[in-house]
């Protein structure tokens, strides 16, 4: 059985001006250890899939549609709301994109841990619940397995009195301290500039390995997920339109939105070479086109594809894609 089984997902937003289908049958598998990236342009569902794991889309207006979401043996969207708040961080933990808006300006970096470890002591039923400075030794001991040096004078800090790069980590290592089965870490590094990029990505790398964790890493850059991640899904406006092994997918793409996205991307050994950027724009999810939801930007397209959903099948060993006339098929 997998870690995590998200099975024919769909979430909606009830607004004013409508209903908003933003996720359309999303069918992902993780097993435990693995590394799954998540990419996909801006306002394709990344962010409303990543907390749906742990119930974090308001709702209304969020409403689930259809579906199942299953960690391990427990259905997560009809868990009671004590069940989740004792699986939040100490089955699954998150990382988000800013973390100045995750830590409050007012508190000390070490109360705010300290304050993590002890809550996630109080969920957990009949658990023992550590004392202050039991909590302060593990946090400090979380800060230096971040590769924080002189973790007491970061316990003493406030946060702005860090930096972007350390703020990171210090949210990492609290992430860390409910010791999670999975971490879902979604653009933990779009706010930082590319060397502390490099070396958060490289964290998480080896937090991930050293911790046998399972990891679904969320970015919209090809890059950061080909230097975390085994195996990646490529999102399209609420669905999953190609599945595969990271590197097989770089060599040679079967959807041609994921051919669009690899095309985008600048090519640093080839100077004289121009990115191909994806013509149109993402669709209204409002109203989402008909059949393939790419159909009005896809080269490819056919009448069939502006009248019938593309279902994600498998096209090859540990390959799956969404798409009538797959490339190269
Ligand atoms: N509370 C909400 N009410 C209505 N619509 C929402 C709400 N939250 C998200 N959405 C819509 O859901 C869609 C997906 O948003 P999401 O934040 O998941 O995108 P994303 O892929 O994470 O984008 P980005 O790369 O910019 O972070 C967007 O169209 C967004 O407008
Ligand atoms: S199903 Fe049709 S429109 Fe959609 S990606 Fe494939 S070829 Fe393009
Ligand atoms: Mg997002």
């Amino acid at each position: 059985m997998s870690l995590l089984e998200i099975a024919d997902y769909r979430l909606a937003f009830d607004t004013f001006d409508g209903t908003h289908h933003v996720l359309d049958g999303i069918d992902l598998a993780l097993d435990a250890g693995e590394t799954l990236g998540i990419v996909g342009e801006t306002g394709c569902g990344k962010s409303v899939l990543a907390k749906s794991l742990l119930r974090l889309n308001e709702c209304p207006p969020a409403r689930v549609v259809s579906g199942a979401i299953r960690f391990k043996d427990q259905d997560l969207l009809t868990l009671d709301a004590r069940a989740m708040r004792s699986l939040r961080g100490r089955a699954i933990a998150m990382v988000f994109q800013d973390p100045a808006s995750f830590l409050n300006p007012v508190l000390g970096i070490g109360a705010q841990m300290t304050d993590a470890i002890c809550g996630q002591d109080g969920a957990q039923p009949g658990g023992r619940r550590r004392s202050r400075r039991e909590a302060a030794r593990m946090a400090a001991e979380l800060l230096a397995s971040v590769g924080l040096p002189e973790p007491e004078r970061i316990l003493a800090s406030y946060p702005h009195q860090l930096s972007g790069g350390m703020r990171q980590r210090v949210l990492i290592a609290m992430a860390l301290a409910g010791k999670p089965a999975l971490l879902v870490a979604d653009e933990p590094t779009t706010a930082l500039d590319v060397t502390v990029q490099a070396q958060v990505l490289a964290l998480i790398s080896d937090l991930v390995r050293s911790r046998g964790l399972a990891l679904i890493l969320i970015s919209h850059d090809l890059g950061v997920i080909s230097a975390a991640c085994a195996r990646v899904a490529v999102m399209y406006a609420g669905t999953i339109v190609e599945e595969a092994p990271t590197q097989a997918l770089l060599a040679a793409p079967y959807h041609p939105y994921a051919r669009g996205l690899i095309g985008a991307v600048p090519d640093l050994d080839r100077p004289g070479s121009r990115p191909r950027g994806i013509p149109g724009s993402i669709p209204s999810l409002l109203f989402p086109p008909s059949g393939c939801r790419f159909h009005p930007r896809c080269p490819r397209a056919s009448g069939r594809c502006g009248v019938e959903k593309p279902l994600l099948r498998g096209i090859a060993p540990g390959r799956r894609v969404a798409c009538h006339h797959p490339e190269g098929a």
